[in-house]
This record gives structure tokens, sequence and C-alpha cells, in this order.
């Protein structure tokens, strides 16, 4: 007798990735197609996110293909394309999403992207009852997930989105690189890490040995600045070897004494179609100012792309496959308008499905770094968020190399 225990033959998943890239997304294509195929799905890629279901379309198959998830960045490639009206582009282009969906006879689709890819998602369920699940994603961690932290008596809401663990071990490799420059020269390094209008990533560079940070959460003003000057001075002084990490978000409102304005530094004035510009270039103000306020020789450095390219690492890898077991629990129950996130932060063994649950897609939004994890009065993250970091980082070591010769007196 011939058995069939396929629960979904002849569905359809179509799968798509918006937004910016991180080294978690294949990780998530791939542990996403696992799951499905075996539950008897058909797997699609729609390409280049939201812009591959316009026009004429452009699907591939994924079902039955090789695909490696530790490679980073999407082999469906992305956009930043918004289905919905907006400013830059205030077409409506629904009715070609819901005529292609209709067309290559796709019946449910999992979108991974963070607030923007995901908000049209749910506009998408909401308004024309498309069956969607959301995935997160983003380097960012500005996602909210509803993930709880435990740390000395205190519950935390923090956030972990996959892309982040990856991104934020490389920021902190790039930052530790630079030490060696700095002591060299006796430098301060003003490091800029990416990661919009939240502060997140940044811990990383503490985690790679930046003494000081300032994030996109407290503006510095006028008066914040004097205070932040006054603490480089003594770290710097105080410093071993004459040398300063400094990291800072791309996203710092800075304040500017030319007109008295605080505000981010903008790389272009372009906007995306979901209204944002992009950021770049506060690390070589702050920089050239500390050189001219306070006389030591200081650089900016960007880390930039470092931290969103690269391998899946194993955090990530894992993280991704722990959340594709919930979708494929979601699938299951036919529950869409769903997001699977991880329920309380866990270290990398504890990465299974019972510490998952869902979330409603109308309630995720944007979360900034919450007050528990910065001290805004030492330019610094606090002990709280470097205990949650270290769930993610489990244990780094760098070599160190504690040199004090004796100086030579001349007689
Ligand atoms: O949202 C991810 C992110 O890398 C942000 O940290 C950054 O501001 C932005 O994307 C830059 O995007 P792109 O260079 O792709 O325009």
């Amino acid at each position: 007798m011939k058995h069939n225990h396929k629960l979904f033959k002849g569905q359809t998943l179509g799968i798509l990735t918006g937004g910016g890239d991180t080294p978690a997304l294949n990780s998530s294509i791939e542990s996403v197609r696992n799951r499905a195929s075996l539950l008897g799905f058909k797997v699609y890629g729609i390409r280049k996110g939201w812009k591959g279901l316009l026009g004429e379309g452009d699907i591939v198959d994924l079902t039955h293909q090789p695909f490696d998830g530790n490679y980073g960045g999407t082999a469906l490639k992305s956009s930043r394309t918004n289905p919905f009206p907006s400013k830059k582009n205030p077409e409506n282009r629904v009715p070609q999403i819901l005529a292609n969906l209709k067309k290559y006879k796709i019946d449910v689709l999992l979108t991974i992207g963070g607030d923007d890819t995901n908000g049209a998602a749910k506009k998408l369920y909401e308004t024309e009852g498309i069956p969607v699940i959301g995935f997160p994603k983003t380097i960012d961690n500005d996602l909210r997930t509803r993930t709880t932290h435990h740390y000395k008596g205190q519950e935390i809401e923090s956030v972990i989105c996959p892309g982040f663990p990856s991104a934020v071990k490389g920021t902190m490799e790039f930052t530790h690189r630079l030490r060696t420059t700095a002591e060299s020269h006796s430098r301060i390094i003003v490091v800029e890490i990416m990661g919009r209008d939240a502060g997140w990533l940044a811990g990383g560079a503490t985690y790679g040995g930046s003494e000081m940070a300032l994030i996109p959460e407290f503006e510095i003003t006028n008066e914040r600045k004097a205070l932040f000057f006054e603490n480089v001075k003594e770290a710097y002084l105080s410093s071993p070897k004459k040398c300063l990490l400094i990291a800072v978000s791309e996203g710092v409102r800075w304040y500017n004494e030319k007109d008295g304005k605080v505000d981010v530094v903008y790389a272009s004035s372009e906007v995306d179609e979901y209204g944002h510009p992009r950021f770049g270039g506060v690390s070589g103000i702050i920089a050239s100012e500390i050189t001219q306020k306070l006389g030591f020789e200081a650089r900016a450095q960007i880390a930039g792309y470092y931290s969103r390219s690269g391998e899946c690492r194993k955090y990530d890898r894992r993280l991704t496959q722990t959340l594709a077991d919930k979708v494929a629990d979601l699938l299951i129950r036919e529950e869409y308008g769903q997001m699977p996130v991880l329920s309380k932060i866990v270290g990398y063994p504890d990465l299974e499905e019972f510490n998952t649950s869902s979330i409603d897609m109308g309630d995720v939004g944007n979360m900034t770094l919450p007050k528990e994890y910065y001290d805004v009065s030492k330019f610094q993250f606090t002990d709280t968020y470097l205990d949650f970091l270290s769930y993610i980082m489990g244990s780094v070591e760098f070599s160190k190399f504690d040199y004090n010769f004796p100086v030579v007196n001349p007689h």
C-alpha cells in the first residue's frame, strides 16, 4: 500500500528577502526551505524582495536545489522595494503582487526582513488576506521580538534578530584589529558602526575592546559634548599605552557648533522607498573635533559593510534553524500573520524550539536599545548589556602584549 504523509501536497511556499543583507539570510532561507519541503510544500524563491512579485515576476524553484546556508548574503537578492504607495513611489503596486501570487500559484508567503519588509507583509495579510509568515532579520537588531533577558533579578525586554549575532561578531573583530594601530601611534580611533537609529550593534565594539561608545538613543547636546571630551581626555591620559578606541553609532545625533543644531550626519540626501535616508560620516567629525579640542591625534575608521558581510556565524546558524522549526509549527497549524521569535535570550546549546514563541506581526515594530544597557554618564555600555551579549559571543579571547620596557638613562 502506498502511503502519502505529506501534509501540504500541492501547496507552494514563496520566500523573499528584503532590506539590507545579513550573513544569516541564506541560512534562514535554507532552514525554512528544508522544513517546508519535508511538509510537502513546493518552495519558490522570489528574487529581489517585493520587486520579484512586480511586472512579470522573478521566481526560482528552490525545492530540490543544493543550497549553502553558511554562505553570507542572500542568494535570492534583496531590494528596498515597497509595494505600497510611498513618497518616492506613489504608485500602488499591490494589484501586481496579488496577480503574481495567483499566476505562480503561491499559497503562503514567507517574508524575511525587518520592520519595512514585514510591515508590508503584515498589511497584505490584514488587507488582502494573504497567508503570510514573517521571519525576523536585521543587523541593527531593532525589531521588537519581545525576547526577555534576566540579569541580577531584573527582567528586561530585549531583542534578538538573525543577522545581528554575526554582525556583532564582525564588529568586534573589526574593532579589535584597530588596537595595534592605535597603540603603535598613540592615537584615538573613532570607529563608526552601522545600526541606523539604534545602538545595539555598537556593543560589538565594546567586546572588541573599545573603551567608550556613543549611541543614537542619547543625543550629544552641547552640554553632553563637553562632558564627553572630559571623559575622552581622562581615559586617554590614564591608558597605559596612550591610546583609545571609541565606538560611534552611525546614527548618533551630534551637536554642530556652526548651526547650533543636534543632528545625524547624512551620507546622502536620497531616501529609499520606505523613507529612510543613509547615514554616514559622524566619526570623521568627532575625530577631528577631538584633535582640535584636546590636541590628541585622532582618526576615524568606518566598519560599514565589514559588520554586515561574510559567512554566517555559528550562533546565527543555529538561531535560524531554531526559528525555522517554529515556522514549520506555524505552517502545520496554518497560523498566519505571525513571526517566530526567541522568547528568552539563551546560549548556543539552548537554541531549541521550546525556547521560541510566535508574535502577532501587528505587534512587531522598531525597538531601540533599552535604557538598562547603556550608561550615558560614562558613555559606556553597562554590564547588563555585556551579559546579554555574552549569550551570543560565548567566551572570547584575544592575544595581549603588555610591554613596559625599562627606559635607558645614559650616564
Ligand atoms: O539596516 C541595515 C543597514 O545596514 C543599516 O545599519 C544601514 O544604515 C543601512 O542598512 C545601509 O544600507 P545600504 O548601504 O544597503 O543602503
